[in-house]
């Protein structure tokens, strides 16, 4: 039987205190501390080791068994036969579309993929040599400037249209931070396209040339935004409900978040990965770096591994290494030695004790890298990439949480370490 309450007993005689037990309909029971602040306590869980910070009927990971379900389907089944915008709705809608639900959303979407014209100042603002993440969150930032009419986060229609213009918008800004940074013109959204090879579009074609996406790559593109849409609450998507938690607009809230997942320990680490292999070079050098990683002095990390939740195989590493196979065969690039180096590194690693006692295993981040980089994308875009799809995942965290009538501002409290009382001495006596 499933406990419903917890007694807190204190081994100096003071009263125990009671709290209950809650149970959700899948995963790990939560002890309900909600009353403790009044009661003299407050507990302490520094990065959240410990914490579920709010209640979701989003995503569901079960870190032991390696699973992942986006609203109750397994991720397997959604990367194999529905699209980034059919996962996108169930995101935020909660069930997958019909035919003509679909259509709807997605030509909603389409007609909201152009940015305000005045806009394109905003990325001439920056050097050209910016990280696109760096544009990302300046210009996705500066949509609250220019969609005023949408940034009423406590207005249901408000929130509906701005969810449309970030879903619609910031794959155009991606590519757009791309474009500048290579010295290319912007390419504006195409309709006749789908999301995926609309983004390719607008990342590769040129006014000199007609364009069309290799649809294997587009396939493969999208299967790697569905992978990337959303992850219960990580670092990311908990700073989006921060920041929405004070009523903030979509459009600030959504920055915030691309900000907190450019860091190499999170969205950056697809970056990190790649250069990673670069700097290995050659599966004989792969023990060396193995070593490194296991060495505490040394704060080298293999990137690529390991993760707060999984302590099995992140099922989307799974899913991206089959993704890999399938574009470096259509690019006749299955000898790539990157792909080889990685395929490798990972054999090794999983054999090694430090990595099977720590239970660290291949992650997302691991295999998307050598994805994109094999479709020509820039080792600088992929985070930007990793951005454009958890906007759907963010989008519909913070609805979620905006519909909440419980909802609360986010304010956690300390252990203060600090000075205790004193007093000022004027900088003349000091
Ligand atoms: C993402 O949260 C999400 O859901 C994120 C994400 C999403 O979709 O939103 O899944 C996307 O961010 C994937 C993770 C990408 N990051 C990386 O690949 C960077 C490399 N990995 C690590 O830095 C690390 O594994 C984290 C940050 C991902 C997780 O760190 P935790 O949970 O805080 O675990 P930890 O750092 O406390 O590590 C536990 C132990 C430590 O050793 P001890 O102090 O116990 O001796 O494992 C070791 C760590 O030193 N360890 C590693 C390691 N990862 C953890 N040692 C070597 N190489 C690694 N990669």
């Amino acid at each position: 039987m499933k406990p419903t309450k917890v007694t807190l007993t204190f081994n100096n005689g003071a009263e125990p205190i009671e709290l209950p037990v809650m149970s959700g309909n899948l995963g790990t029971d939560v002890i309900d501390i909600r009353s403790l602040g009044k009661q003299g306590y407050f507990t302490y869980d520094p990065g959240f080791m410990s914490t579920s910070s709010c209640n979701s009927a989003i995503t569901y990971i079960d870190g032991e068994e390696g699973l992942l379900y986006y609203r109750g389907y397994p991720i397997q089944q959604l990367a194999e036969t529905a699209d980034f915008l059919e996962v996108a709705y169930l995101l935020i809608n909660g069930e997958l579309p019909s035919l003509d639900q679909k259509s709807e959303f997605v030509g909603t979407v389409r007609r909201h993929t152009m940015l305000h014209d005045q806009m394109s100042n905003f990325f001439r603002g920056f050097r050209r040599d910016a990280h696109p993440m760096a544009v990302m969150v300046g210009v996705v930032g500066a949509m609250s400037a220019f969609y005023r009419e949408s940034s009423d986060a406590f207005d249901p229609l408000q929130r509906d249209v701005a969810t449309f213009r970030l879903l619609a918008k910031v794959p155009t800004i991606a590519a757009w931070s791309y474009k500048y940074n290579i010295g290319e013109p912007f390419t504006y959204p195409q309709n006749r396209f789908n999301y995926a090879e609309n983004f390719l579009h607008m990342m590769f074609a040129t006014p000199c040339d007609s364009y069309q996406p290799n649809p294997v790559l587009a396939r493969a593109l999208d299967r790697i935004l569905i992978l990337h849409a959303d992850h219960e609450q990580n670092a990311s998507t908990s700073t989006v409900r921060v920041a929405g938690s004070s009523g903030a607009n979509s459009f600030a809230c959504i920055a915030a978040g691309i900000a907190s997942l450019w860091g190499p320990l999170h969205g950056g680490a697809n970056e990190a990965t790649l250069k990673m292999l670069e700097q290995i070079g050659d599966a004989s050098r792969i023990g060396e770096f193995i070593k490194r990683a296991k060495d505490k002095s040394d704060p080298f990390r293999l990137m690529g591994f390991g993760h707060r939740v999984y302590k099995n195989m992140d099922p989307r590493a799974a899913i991206m290494r089959k993704t890999c196979h399938e574009v470096l065969n259509e690019l006749g690039l299955h000898d790539d030695p990157l792909f080889k180096l990685a395929m490798e590194l990972e054999k090794i690693a999983l054999e090694d004790d430090y990595f099977i006692q720590k239970k660290l295993y291949p992650n997302v981040d691991f295999y998307s890298g050598i994805v994109m980089r094999a479709m020509g994308i820039p080792n600088s875009m992929f985070t930007a990439i990793f951005a454009l799809a958890r906007t759907a995942g963010w989008v519909a965290q913070w609805t979620e949480m905006m519909s909440d009538p419980e909802h609360k501002i986010s304010r956690p409290r300390q252990l203060y370490t600090g000075q205790l009382r004193r007093d000022l001495v004027p900088i003349d006596k000091r």
